[in-house]
């Protein structure tokens, strides 16, 4: 479902996300269980967000006779994690883009001036002939992924998408009126962020309950 408040906005309501991110949101959900439940998510996403792959029709050989056969047009799609909860994505998406082409995006916000500062970047040589999927299961205030598609449109590729599990109204509003022309992929829209910048009501720290660190 595209949002008429938010355009550009996609909501991918397909049961079998919501089950499991029910599953996800419930604080007594095991590291192991989480991991699991998002990666089994981020293939669903993936499936959504690759809707509109270009095809090109191919001349092979079955067994019985030869046919003109679709195949995915262009180089790999490029997935790029802003670490590092993206990485929870990455794994579960690679699992049906097994030749995807990763990127690395590292970000922190400097905590006296809130200035988004990079700490690391890594992403194909080529990409300016490759799609990117940039991933990141929150979009909270919005200012990891707006400076994340600033500093990937530097390298310019053909085209960038956002995929995440959960947005706060806040952040796809920075997100939409910095970068109108990046479509956001989600599988929930929550309430608001409370005064520490976490999505309510949410999961939690995704990179904590990811990797266990808490
Ligand atoms: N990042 C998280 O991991 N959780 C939130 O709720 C917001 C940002």
């Amino acid at each position: 479902m595209t949002m008429p408040e938010f355009a550009n906005t996609h909501l991918i309501e397909h049961p079998l996300i919501q089950h499991k991110l029910t599953i996800m949101r419930k604080i007594e959900t095991s590291t192991h269980k989480f991991r699991g439940l998002l990666s089994e998510i981020s293939m669903l996403l993936a499936y959504e967000v690759t809707r509109d792959m270009p095809l090109t029709l191919s001349e092979i050989k079955t067994p019985v006779a030869s046919m003109k056969a679709p195949m995915l047009e262009g180089k790999k799609t490029v997935l790029v994690s802003i670490l590092r909860a993206g990485q929870g994505i990455v794994d579960g998406m690679l699992r049906i883009l097994p030749s995807a082409r990763v990127g690395h995006i590292g970000l922190y916000r400097e905590p006296k001036t809130h200035v988004i500062v990079e700490y690391y970047f890594k992403v194909p040589k080529d990409i300016s002939e490759r799609d990117v999927i940039l991933v990141d299961p929150m979009l909270a205030t919005g200012n990891s992924a707006v400076a994340a598609v600033h500093r990937l449109k530097q390298t310019n590729p053909r085209s960038i998408k956002f995929v995440c599990l959960l947005a706060a109204p806040e952040g796809l509003k920075q997100m939409h009126d910095e970068h109108p022309d990046v479509p956001i992929y989600t599988a929930a829209i929550d309430s608001h962020l409370d005064e520490h910048g976490y999505i309510v009501p949410g999961l939690g720290d995704a990179g904590d309950r990811l990797f266990g660190t808490k």
